[in-house]
């Protein structure tokens, strides 16, 4: 029986109810949906808008479906339009007469907008703890490999010398923004719309601030039209978690890159890993490219929000029944991702001598080359030039600046000497970017510390 049923002389037709009900997604909510309930008919009896005897047999049933729902002796109704309208629905079906005074004072518009920001404050501690995680393996495996050279590139040319660690922990700067981001979206989300009614409040003496407190919010929205009809908040939460992928997908693509042959840096762990039905050899990053892949789907929720949004007069539409879908949509795949993606990262096989070997190649020493004889008291821009000339040298005879016989560094500059070879050794071009910020071993150790102290809240 829809709630609406006084008005229309027929019943919904069958496939449009599939197609207006959106039970399949929010039932997720039911919980919340409850809570709220309970909150706001305990405010209806305690300021005398409906009966002690009524408000008790609310509460009693209330706890009585959200019970049997946990338990599984109650199942929700798939035809039913919504889950406000199921739980209501069964209340009455429990309790009579009572259940239908629930619904006083308060309208489905601003029962949606408070079960949607219930069910994702909720959830987003998981979500932060899964970031927290991986940005503690990442801590652990920096502080593992602070000393392993690698190349670091830009254009995805070989550019100049750091270390793994360092490597890693620009991750975790990146996944602290993004937990500080969700934070923030939660701040905001932190507002009972309860009492905006439909859109234009109602005429019941409400007690908003005391809903707000039995449901362990923080504020309540100031404006009727808005609470009801806004979801900025699901978009701010779609673009952090857009974001998160944003850089879930960038770590992905390198690892894809570091198995293959062509880089051989890590190895994936067996169980992260999948073959292929033809080829024996392979072993593919699927998860990797899975997480890659499933960034687009994140983004598409983040432009379905928007877009689901921009055109809407106020207050409530229909429309805005589809940010569930979105929003649960994103929440579900960046927690699967995480699930994936963290133990593979943790359980990697590092390959320190392939990445020396990668870094021993392509002149990444060249600026520590140049700074040598800035050192010596040549302009920067001399030295960049001597130094070119160099390195076009090596190509041309096919050696590297280290194994360049120190007659040619002096044929092309004289202030050469025997102690360039310690200059441009690789350990020491990263030993030496000390600078706040840079990957010399010592840095990477603070910062895997300092990237700890800020996940335990120090
Ligand atoms: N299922 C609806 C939604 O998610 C609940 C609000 C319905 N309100 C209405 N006026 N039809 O948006």
């Amino acid at each position: 029986m829809k709630l609406w049923a006084g008005r229309f002389q027929k019943a919904l037709d069958d496939k449009t109810n599939d197609f207006n009900s959106s039970i399949s997604f929010d039932s997720r909510m039911a919980e919340e949906d409850i809570l709220g309930s309970m909150a706001h008919a305990a405010m209806l009896e305690a300021q005398g808008i409906i009966r002690h005897e009524d408000g008790a047999a609310i509460q009693e049933g209330l706890a009585a479906i959200a019970a049997d729902l946990k338990s599984g002796a109650l199942a929700i109704d798939m035809t039913a339009e919504d889950i406000h309208t199921f739980v209501e629905g069964e209340l009455t079906a429990r309790i009579g007469d009572a259940g239908k005074r629930l619904h006083t004072g308060r309208s489905r518009n601003d029962q949606v907008a408070l079960d949607i920001r219930l069910y994702l404050l909720r959830q987003l501690p998981a979500l932060q703890q899964q970031l927290s995680d991986l940005i503690e393996v990442l801590a652990n495996k920096a502080e593992e490999y602070a000393d392993t050279i690698m190349p670091g590139y830009t254009h995805l040319q070989r550019a100049q010398p750091i270390t793994f660690g360092h490597h890693l922990l620009a991750y975790a700067e990146m996944l602290l923004r993004d937990k500080a981001r969700l934070s923030d979206a939660a701040k905001r989300m932190n507002v009972s719309p309860l009492g905006s009614g439909a859109l234009a409040s109602t005429t019941y003496p409400l007690d908003r601030e005391a809903v707000t407190k039995q449901l362990g919010m923080s504020g309540v929205t100031r404006n009727s039209l808005d609470g009801v009809s806004d979801r900025d908040f699901a978009v701010e939460l779609a673009a952090a978690l857009s974001l998160i992928m944003v850089h879930l997908s960038r770590f992905s693509e390198e690892i894809i890159l570091w198995c293959s042959w062509e880089f051989k840096f890590i190895e994936l762990d067996d169980a992260f890993a999948t073959g292929s039905s033809i080829m024996p050899q392979k072993k593919n990053p699927d998860i990797a490219e899975l997480v890659r892949g499933k960034s687009g789907r994140v983004f598409g929720d983040l432009m379905t929000l928007l877009t689901m949004l921009k055109g809407l007069p106020l207050a409530y539409n229909k429309d805005m029944q589809e940010d569930k879908k979105a929003i649960f949509d994103a929440l579900d795949t960046v927690t699967m991702c995480l699930m994936a993606f963290i133990p593979m990262i943790d359980t990697m096989t590092v390959l320190p001598d392939n990445m020396r070997k990668a870094a021993a190649g392509g002149f990444i020493n060249a600026t520590d080359c140049a700074d040598y004889l800035v050192g010596k008291g040549l302009p920067f821009r001399d030295a960049y030039k001597a130094t070119g000339e160099l390195v076009a040298l090596c190509i041309q005879k096919g050696v590297t600046l280290e194994t360049l016989p120190i007659a040619e560094y002096q044929a092309v500059c004289d202030l050469f000497q025997d102690d360039v070879y310690d200059a441009i050794a690789l350990e020491r071009c990263a030993a030496m970017r000390r600078v706040y910020g840079g990957p010399a071993p010592e840095n990477v150790r603070a910062q895997a510390a300092a990237v700890r102290k800020i996940l335990k809240g120090e």
